[in-house]
């Protein structure tokens, strides 16, 4: 069961605890409902979101989640009662936070999702470029005879999610090497994860098959948590230029980090199977772009260019919530560029026990005003 909020988020003095360990916090709290639709690297987790909205966020307001990524602030706000406004420049991002937050009439989603498993089968289109190196001719001929009935249907959204999701599982990769996998690995190879030589994976049907039924089981039990009335907007587009419409209550984010991530590119496959486009020139702070003086000025410029538009959109004395792992010291200027004053840094210990980056680290959240 989950703990309760009180449990979870204060501690006996009243202040905001947020370092939980695995037994208070564990994965499956984390990753619950549709939280784990697909992979991705660099989210935070629901219940940092849900402490931050009811310690500092009036009840039923409207938040912006300028670098919303997997949508982790929208979704939670829906289940906290909040509207929310999230952008990203990722089209993948977008689509994932899309079918995270539309609502549902749960017998027509199954009714899709259940004559999509009835359909599934083989292409005998030969597969080229992307599909043709990165899959063997199984998967390749799988996934290519899904996605050709993903017009028929009208979630297809959801479909191109799951279609994504199987595509990253039957890649041609190492089990190591699933974030971002060079060259296609075809013969059998020694296994670090799994400490024996292992297969690259074959076929990518019984992946197709696992995860519609998820995705169904997920969506449908985050459509009985959600507040009803509640919506949630997805803008795509760059957050240093797109149009905000209306007033905020609060800012909550996590920023990209300079020269860590480059958020296309983590989903490479379903750009290249959905056809999505692709914008990577627009992030702010690619891995791809480096950590060079250059790269980090333009990196701070933009930031504060997101942080200056959207708290002037806030209503007086609304907080601005950055959830930052500041290693470089570059928030004293960011938050001087857009005017906005430093009020308390919550401190949050983060001890990762599972994955590839497992380990521990300390992120910050800066809680912060506009200057007036
Ligand atoms: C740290 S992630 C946010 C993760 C999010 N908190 C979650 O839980 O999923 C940062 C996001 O900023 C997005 N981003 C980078 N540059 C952007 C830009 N110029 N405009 C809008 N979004 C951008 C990236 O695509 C990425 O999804």
């Amino acid at each position: 069961m989950a703990p309760t909020q009180a449990a979870l988020y204060d501690d006996l003095a009243g202040d905001l605890h947020l370092s939980w360990s695995e037994t208070e916090l564990p994965e499956r709290e984390r990753t619950k409902h549709v939280h784990r639709l697909h992979p991705y690297l660099g989210k935070f987790v629901p219940q940092l979101v849900e402490a931050l909205l009811v310690r500092y966020v009036k009840p039923g307001g409207r938040v912006l989640d300028p670098f919303a990524g997997s949508g982790t602030t929208l979704v939670q706000g829906l289940e906290s009662g909040y509207d929310s406004v999230g952008i990203d420049i990722a089209a993948f991002n977008c689509l994932l936070m899309r079918v995270k937050t539309s609502e549902y009439d749960p017998f027509r989603l199954e009714s899709d999702v259940r004559s999509a498993l009835a359909r599934r089968g083989r292409s005998s289109v030969r597969p080229t470029g992307f599909v043709g190196r990165w899959f063997a001719p199984d998967a390749a001929a799988e996934l290519l005879h899904f996605r050709s009935l993903l017009e028929d249907y009208e979630h297809a959204d959801v479909l191109r999610v799951v279609l994504a999701r199987a595509a990253r599982s039957a890649r041609l990769t190492t089990h190591f090497d699933l974030d971002f996998p060079r060259t296609p690995q075809r013969e059998s190879y020694w296994c670090h994860k799994h400490r024996r030589t292992c297969t690259p994976v074959q076929e990518a049907d019984k992946f197709l098959r696992r995860y519609l039924v998820d995705t169904l089981d997920r969506l449908k039990t985050f459509g009985r948590v959600r507040s009803r009335g509640r919506r949630a907007e997805i803008l795509h587009g760059d957050a240093t230029e797109v149009t905000l419409d209306g007033a905020f209550d609060a800012i909550l984010t996590s920023p990209p980090y300079p020269g860590l991530i480059d958020y296309h590119e983590q989903h490479r496959y379903a750009y290249e199977i959905l056809g999505l486009d692709d914008r990577r020139e627009r992030e702010l702070g690619p891995a791809a772009a480096g950590t060079s003086r250059r790269a980090i000025e333009s990196y701070v410029a933009g930031i504060s260019t997101v942080f200056r538009r959207g708290s002037e959109r806030l209503a007086d004395g609304a907080p601005v919530l950055v959830v930052v792992n500041d290693r470089r010291n570059l928030y004293p200027e960011i938050l001087e560029r857009s005017s906005l004053r430093l009020v308390d840094r919550l401190e949050r210990h983060v001890n990762r026990r599972t994955g590839r980056r497992a380990g521990e680290y300390f992120e910050s959240i800066l809680v912060c005003v506009r200057e007036t």
